[in-house]
Order: structure tokens, then C-alpha cells, then sequence
């Protein structure tokens, strides 16, 4: 430990900060197992000396994509010499000779020689190898989307899945991970991939606010001292991660609070870390959801707003009446639905006067975002 005051580390409210890291990998993958069951399901055959099924994994942001390969991989490769595993990060490498050198690197065990220029030279140091072990190549392209653009989806996907037409190894599997939902990956494949393509579809949805809450249980349990966090912060940051679709933001919530905490020599996380640290976190998100709305949706936000930090009845009944002085109860209504269409509010079934209006996000926020006159508004109004 370190002697100089400044850098002391023994106050700290983190028992293992690396748990907040988004490289971690966590001990228990909750909520995943049927996803974990199915990749697994097709790597099962290649243990006796079949070939690996395929798939096509797709999700929004930080629903445990990568997350749920990453845990399989590392069993697998713990298990059995008889299946290699291999992680592309596709937004780091996406032309073929990247994509090889990465999967050389992790068949052979150490980089591709600087030698082996020609793609050919690296393919076939792959197939060697794998023929040596007799073993069977499973390739997770995460984030294979970047590949379209590079142009070299086709290509790669057609080369990995036909290895063992030019060199004596078993068919490979390939994983093709997306967050794009209106992406179809197994559409993009040409029909000479699509004959030698056909994986299974495993979805992966975004955690309901009861999942993220026992993620980020487990993440407290693990990495802050006991007591640092109450319940009701927990709770409030689980609201805030679900409503954003994302763990990760539910993961930095917490860190940002706790940090926070430190800093101010406080042992415990109070109110206003969460709310400093969601503001520093999610204003970023409101400020893109706002850039496209209208200047008549911006207003209503702004009112709504305003309505709701005053404590006023939020039954969209209510709000259209009071608003139909200045936006008239058509207009109101249409910017109400694009209010929610954004994400900035939601529409609750209400008792009574029509649904329960709820603010995404800190009323004080969304009303200096939508005041805020810097990006100029759509025509539309
Ligand atoms: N079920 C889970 N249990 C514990 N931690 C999880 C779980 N799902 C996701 N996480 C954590 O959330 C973070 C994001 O997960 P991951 O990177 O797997 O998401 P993703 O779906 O691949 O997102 P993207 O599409 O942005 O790449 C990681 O830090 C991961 O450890
Ligand atoms: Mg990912």
C-alpha cells in the first residue's frame, strides 16, 4: 500500500473495484440461462467429434451478449481440448486479415507470424492446427454488423463456414452477434453462405426492473462493504438502469454514487450521489432522445415538466385540459405520444381521467434540456 496521502486507498468504500469494471466478468450470469443453454446445445455435438451448430445472438445494448459467449467460451475452453473457442471483437477488427490474425492468435496460441502477409499462409496455420488437435473451430463475430459496412461479412462468413472444403477439418460454427433489431444477419448473408448458414435465433431481451435489480445486488454484494448502499437507493438506480434499457448504466450509477460518497468522506451513499450521478449519466441519453422533437413537443415538455416538480394531478385528462389554452387538445395530444414514442415519458393505464403521465427522467432535466434553445427544433410543430 501506498505511503503518500494523496493516493491512500484504505478509506475506500469499494471491497474489489474491478467488479464495477465492464470488462468483469461476473461469477453468476443471471437471467440468461435459457441463451447459455442454447449455445451450448450447439457446441455439445463437437464434443464427440461432430461439428459446431451456428447462431445468430441478438439483443439491444448491454443485455449480456458479449457477456454470455465470454462465461461459455471460458468453459468450454476449460473442458476440452476438442472445441476452440474464438472472440473477434468485430469493431476492432474488420477486415479478413484482422479477423485471421485474431483467430490464429487464439487457435495457435501466439500471433500470427508477420511473415504469414498472405491470408492464405494464416488460414492455413489455423486449419494445421485444428487437423493436429481434431478439433472443432467455433468463431464468435460479436458485433458482425461493422462487418457489412468493411464489406467482408460474405466473405468471412463464407470462408470460416466452408474451412472444410479446402482443408481436412470439421465445419466450424459461427456465432454473429447484433444490437441492431432491425438488422437481419442471416438475411445479409448471400445464398452461397445461406446454403451452408443456418443458425439458431437466440434473443436476448432487455433485464425487467427486477432483473437489474438482482444484478446489481450481486454486484454490491461483491464489490462495496456491507451497508454502503441502502435498499431504497438500490432500488432507485434499478428504476433509472430499466428505463434505460442498459445495464451498464445501472453498473456506472453505482460506481458514479459511490465514488461520489468517498470523495465526501461520507461511509454511506445518500440521495444526492444517485441524483449527481444520474444526472452526469443519463443526461447524455435525454439529450438525444430530445434532438428530434418538435418545437410544440418540446414545449409540452417543458409544462409537463414543470407540472410534475409542482406535484400536479399527471392524468393525461388533467394535462390536456390545462394545456389546451396555449396548444389546443389535438396538438397536445399528438406531442404527448411523441413524448412517450421518445422515451421521455410513459404512459401508465391511469384510473379516471385517461393514463398516468411518468417522467423518464428528473423533471429539472428534461425541462433545461427542452428549454434549452441551442439545437434548433424540427419544423414540425
Ligand atoms: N445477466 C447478467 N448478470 C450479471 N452481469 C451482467 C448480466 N448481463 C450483463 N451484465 C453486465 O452488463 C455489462 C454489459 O453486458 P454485455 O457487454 O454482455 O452486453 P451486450 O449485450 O454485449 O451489449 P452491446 O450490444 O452494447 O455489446 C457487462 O459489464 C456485464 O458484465
Ligand atoms: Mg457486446
Amino acid at each position: 500500500m501506498t505511503h503518500s496521502p494523496l493516493l491512500r486507498s484504505d478509506e475506500t468504500l469499494f471491497r474489489d473495484p474491478e467488479v464495477f469494471e465492464l470488462t468483469y466478468l461476473p461469477d453468476h450470469l443471471h437471467h440468461r440461462d435459457a441463451q447459455t443453454r442454447e449455445l451450448a446445445f450447439l457446441i455439445r455435438p463437437a464434443l464427440r467429434g461432430a461439428s459446431v451448430g451456428s447462431a445468430v445472438l441478438r439483443g439491444p445494448p448491454g443485455t449480456g451478449k458479449t457477456t454470455t459467449v465470454r462465461r461459455i467460451f471460458r468453459e468450454v475452453r476449460e473442458a476440452t481440448k476438442r472445441v476452440v473457442p474464438v472472440y473477434v471483437n468485430c469493431r476492432h477488427d474488420r477486415t479478413a486479415l484482422a479477423v485471421y490474425r485474431s483467430i490464429f492468435a487464439q487457435v495457435c496460441g501466439c500471433p500470427a507470424p508477420s511473415a504469414g502477409r498472405y491470408l492464405d499462409e494464416i488460414k492455413q496455420g489455423i486449419a494445421t492446427r485444428l487437423h493436429d488437435e481434431n478439433a472443432a473451430l467455433v468463431v464468435c463475430l460479436d458485433d458482425a454488423d461493422e462487418l457489412i459496412p468493411a464489406g467482408t461479412y460474405n466473405t468471412l462468413l463464407y470462408q470460416l463456414l466452408r474451412l472444410y472444403e479446402k482443408w481436412d477439418v470439421r465445419k466450424a460454427g459461427v456465432f454473429a452477434v447484433t444490437s441492431d433489431l432491425a438488422l437481419n444477419l442471416y438475411a445479409e448473408a448471400d445464398p452461397s453462405v445461406r446454403s451452408v448458414f443456418h443458425p439458431a435465433e437466440v434473443t436476448f431481451w432487455p433485464y425487467t426492473k427486477t432483473e437489474v435489480r438482482e444484478i446489481l445486488a450481486d454486484r454490491v454484494r461483491q464489490g462495496l462493504y456491507p451497508r454502503v448502499i441502502s435498499k431504497v437507493l438500490l432500488d432507485r438506480i434499478a428504476t433509472i438502469a430499466a428505463a434505460e434499457q442498459d445495464i451498464r448504466v445501472g453498473i456506472d450509477l453505482l460506481r458514479g454514487a459511490v465514488i461520489r460518497a468517498e470523495k465526501d468522506g461520507r461511509r454511506r451513499v445518500g440521495p444526492e450521489d444517485v441524483t449527481a450521478a444520474a444526472r452526469a449519466i443519463t443526461t447524455p441519453s435525454l439529450l438525444n432522445r430530445a434532438a428530434e422533437l418538435s418545437a410544440g413537443e418540446r414545449e409540452l415538455a417543458c409544462w409537463i415538466a414543470e407540472r410534475s416538480r409542482d406535484g400536479g394531478d399527471m392524468a393525461s385528462g388533467a394535462v390536456f385540459e390545462a394545456a389546451q389554452d396555449y396548444q389546443g387538445r389535438t396538438a397536445s395530444h399528438e406531442h404527448l405520444n411523441a413524448l412517450a414514442k421518445a422515451g421521455i415519458v410513459d404512459l401508465a393505464p391511469g384510473i379516471g381521467r385517461g393514463r398516468a403521465i411518468r417522467l423518464r427522467y428528473d423533471p429539472e432535466d428534461i425541462f433545461a434540456v427542452c428549454n434549452a434553445r441551442t439545437k434548433p427544433a424540427k419544423t414540425r410543430t
